[in-house]
């Protein structure tokens, strides 16, 4: 089973960004953990700023992998081009957001992902990640 979790702008901040908002852990020290719970997961972690550079891992991903877990940050709320690659591959992709977006502003509200996402899992901090990595293993 190969998983990879591709995260959007500002979530290599995490840790340091907004604590009140998305916790005080970094992505690095929770992946390792996630890592050690799904030690029979082969765990992928790909992190950009840059709109065309998760289209692109998408696109490299999205025909061979079991499942993309994908965080697209700000982008969910902007990036037709984002909901287009999701459509486009084979692989389920599940969107994942730590906050709950719809307890926050309304553009928070629209995601250009969630109609071609497999499922949205949203609003239960760091263990979102969890709960969708679970969800491939059902
Ligand atoms: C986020 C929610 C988005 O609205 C925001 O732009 C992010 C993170 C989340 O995980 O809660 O950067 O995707």
């Amino acid at each position: 089973m190969k998983i990879i979790i591709i995260n959007g702008p500002n979530l290599n901040l995490l840790g340091k960004r907004e604590p009140d908002v998305y916790g005080a852990e970094t992505f690095e020290d929770y992946f390792s953990k996630l890592q050690f719970k799904f030690k029979d997961v082969e765990l992928e972690y790909f992190q950009s700023n840059i709109e065309g550079e998760l289209i692109s891992k998408i696109q490299e991903t999205g025909f061979t992998y079991d499942g993309i877990v994908l965080n697209a940050a700000a982008y969910t709320h902007t990036s037709v081009g984002i909901g287009d690659a999701v459509k486009a591959v084979k692989t389920p992709v599940v969107e994942v957001h730590i906050s709950n977006t719809h307890k926050r502003e309304e553009f928070r509200h629209v995601s250009y992902i969630s109609a071609a996402a497999s499922g949205v899992i949203l609003g239960f901090g760091l263990k979102s990640y969890d709960l969708a990595i679970e969800s491939f293993l059902l």
